[in-house]
């Protein structure tokens, strides 16, 4: 596998951080990964036996940690919504002593970029026990989850280096609606949407806010630069997005940061709104904007700053960035990217160190 890893892989090249380079590569690893997860009649496929273990199973149950749990709670989505398979998504330190009670044909999929997480394998070992299958979906082939699981699922987002994960989020958000979506058609559903031509539309607007870097250093200048704590809020599938968002910030920036669903804070942490608290909503859902732009109205009422990052067709005036519009299902995608951006600029603007934050390790490999 090294072999295969070519040597600007691993080089910062013109980048001041890791974490910018691989933030910016996410346009390029979204067609990659549509590549090659394509057959030769130009179709997304998945290996049949993996296929039939997931179209096999009457529960799916998503095991991961960090930034890999949140990719988690957005490919649930796709999994019910497409395949029409229950999910869960657990925290795989939890899961492990504090098991649910499963179905009668669960399928177990293990995502992690490293492949070496031991939370995450203390969970697969278990299984392994229990005798069910599992796939790994992991960036690194050969890794100790994807050896031992019964399938794998490559990301393809070449190596991540900085410790906070972003390519690897996108990436595995896109190769579980790649899986949901083959295993839905195995299945016979029709597709409402062509998804190899809806992840070039999600690859361009990437590159359209990868491109646009100075807007969202500004809204970090202006919004994050000196403050204790921030708060993030979204509904449905920006809910997901806000908690990654929130991670983000907190790992690099060291800003004590929160992301809530929208409906949520009011029912206690709107306690902590005081005058000049951060709160940057996401607003990509139609079913939802309406009920998001009056959580918005409630903090700002309550002295909040608030920042809305909305998509295209659902904006309003007032509104800080506008992202491209894609299909709501994929708005995860592209709406996470503005917020690596901003704890990025966060936290150069607190000067931190990007790629190596405190206390933090890039795989951590102790229970
Ligand atoms: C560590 C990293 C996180 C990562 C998590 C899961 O805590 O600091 O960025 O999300 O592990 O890693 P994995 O390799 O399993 O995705």
């Amino acid at each position: 596998y090294k072999a295969e890893i070519d040597a600007s892989d691993i080089e910062k090249g013109t980048y001041p951080h890791y974490m910018l380079k691989e933030i910016d590569e996410q346009p390029a690893v979204m067609r990659k990964i549509v590549q090659a997860y394509q057959n030769e009649e130009g179709e997304l496929s998945i290996a049949k036996d993996t296929l039939d273990a997931v179209n096999a199973s009457d529960r799916i149950y998503i095991i991961a940690c960090g930034t890999s749990y949140h990719a988690g709670l957005v490919g649930k989505e796709y999994l019910e919504k497409t395949a029409k398979i229950p999910t869960e998504v657990h925290v795989a330190s939890e899961f492990v002593y504090n098991t649910p009670l499963l179905s009668e044909k669960p399928l177990f999929i293990f995502i992690s970029q490293s492949g070496e997480t031991a939370d995450s394998r203390a969970v697969l070992v278990h299984v392994k026990e229990l005798g069910h299958p599992a796939l790994t979906l992991t960036n690194v082939a050969g890794s100790t989850l994807s050896r031992e699981a019964n399938h794998t699922l490559l990301l393809h987002a070449g190596p991540e280096i900085a410790v906070a994960s972003t390519k690897a989020y996108t990436a595995q958000i896109a190769v579980l609606a790649i899986l949901a979506e083959a295993a839905g058609k195995a299945k016979g559903f029709e597709m409402k949407f062509d998804l190899i031509q809806e992840m070039g539309i999600v690859a361009n607007a990437i590159q359209t806010l990868t491109d646009d870097k100075e807007a969202f250093e500004q809204i970090a200048r202006d919004f994050l630069s000196t403050t204790p704590n921030a708060f993030f809020i979204g509904r449905s599938m920006d809910y997901h997005v806000v908690q990654e968002a929130a991670l983000k910030l907190k790992e690099i920036s060291y800003i004590q940061a929160e992301g809530f669903a929208g409906g949520e804070l009011k029912h206690g942490t709107i306690a902590l709104i005081e005058d000049g608290t951060p709160v940057v909503a996401l607003a990509t859902q139609e079913n939802v904007n309406l009920s998001i732009r009056g959580n918005v109205k409630e903090v700002a009422a309550r002295g909040a700053s608030t920042c809305t990052i909305s998509m295209k067709g659902l904006e309003e005036e007032g509104d800080s960035y506008v992202i491209p519009h894609v299909h709501e299902l994929l708005a995860p995608l592209v709406s996470v990217v503005p917020t690596q951006l901003i704890a990025y600029y966060a936290a150069l603007h607190r000067d931190c160190d990007v790629d190596k934050p405190r206390n933090l390790a890039k795989s951590v490999t102790v229970e």
